[in-house]
């Protein structure tokens, strides 16, 4: 089906994240098939709204050692990739070709400090990307972690890139995959304070996974980060806590994504959007038509107009914590 009739199909789906305006509430997430031009373009013509790059920076990066992926139980993975990237000069075309077809490209970023995530934010926008996405939470990359579990050096960063990028680009946090609930609405805030546009919430759980014979961790890193259906609990708490904390930029929720009826439980939650990862590698691209597709079915049973007007709607009289 052309995307336009799709969009026509679905349009009872269409979101805003600050503003950027989508068609549905589907974002290809970052790291996966994000790598070369052709997997963002892929998501985009199964049905995803938008696709965030690879994590870039200023610099290549050759990433960890081998296994840099394994597969868990139940459709859940661990990677530890480290970050590969060829480093923004070198990535740019990959960018433009997606750039060029008019796909909404998020920008990831990171840097080893606010000018360096600045200068690869610059270089985005220069690009023509939709908007910023700053990786301030990548568990295996143990500084970039601790950044973002850092509400000073996290405002700090996104201070730096909304200067310098002339307050012309909306700008996005993803924050890092943790329980520590008050820990993450402090970051946000922060992030919201220096002029974040929207959080983006989780990035990967830190983890470790073994293997029994020979006693070693089954990724070459050792620690890793967890994501997929395992996770899904955990990222669509930390979404409702941040709701109900009063931020008031939009959250997109990711984590473990694989149905119509995920997504529905992050709009309850607080999502006014979401991103997929892990279920694109599982079930592959056209993951996001099939997602669309159920979510029209769900809002058309349930007589809602609108997707957005589900977000935060749980019912939470009951909700103990
Ligand atoms: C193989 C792989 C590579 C990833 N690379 C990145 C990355 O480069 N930058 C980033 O911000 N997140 C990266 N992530 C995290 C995902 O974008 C997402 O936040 C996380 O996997 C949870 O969502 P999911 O359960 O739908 O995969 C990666 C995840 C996977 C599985």
């Amino acid at each position: 089906m052309a995307v336009k009739d799709r969009e026509k199909k679905n349009s009872r789906l269409k979101v805003k994240i600050g503003s950027v305006k989508l068609p549905n509430p589907t974002i290809l997430a970052s790291g996966v098939l994000g790598v070369a031009a052709g997997g963002l373009i892929r998501a985009w013509k199964d049905g995803a709204a938008a696709v965030v790059t690879k994590t870039v920076g200023l610099q290549p990066r050759s990433g960890h050692p081998g296994p840099r992926i394994v597969g868990l139980y139940g459709n859940s993975l661990m990677n530890a990739m480290g970050i590969p990237n060829p480093g923004i000069e070198d990535y740019l075309p990959e960018i433009n070709a997606a750039v060029n077809q008019s796909i909404p490209v998020i920008g990831s970023a990171l840097g080893s400090s606010p000018e360096e995530f600045a200068k690869v934010a610059v270089a985005l926008r220069k690009a023509g990307v939709t908007a910023i996405e700053l990786n301030v939470s990548c568990p295996h990359v143990g500084s970039l972690y601790l950044l973002g579990m850092d509400p000073q050096s996290t405002s700090a960063v996104v201070s730096q890139v909304v200067k310098q990028t002339e307050k012309e680009i909306p700008v996005w946090v993803k924050l890092p995959g943790s329980t520590d609930y008050p820990r993450l609405v402090q970051v946000a805030k922060a992030a919201e304070k220096a002029g974040a546009s929207a959080v983006v919430a989780l990035n990967t759980l830190p983890a470790l996974a073994l293997d029994v014979e020979s006693r070693r961790p089954l990724l070459g890193a050792g620690i890793g980060g967890l994501s997929g259906p395992a996770i899904k609990p955990i990222a669509i708490r930390a979404v409702w806590e941040l709701y109900q904390s009063g931020l008031t930029i939009p959250i997109i929720g990711v984590g473990g994504i694989l149905t119509g009826q995920d997504v529905i439980e992050y709009f309850l939650a607080g999502a006014s959007a979401v991103e997929i990862g892990t279920g694109v590698l599982t079930r592959g691209s056209t993951i996001f038509t099939q997602i669309c597709d159920e979510l029209t079915e769900y809002m058309k049973r349930h007589r809602i107009k609108r997707i957005t007007q589900l977000t935060g709607r749980m019912k939470s009289q009951d909700v103990k914590t």
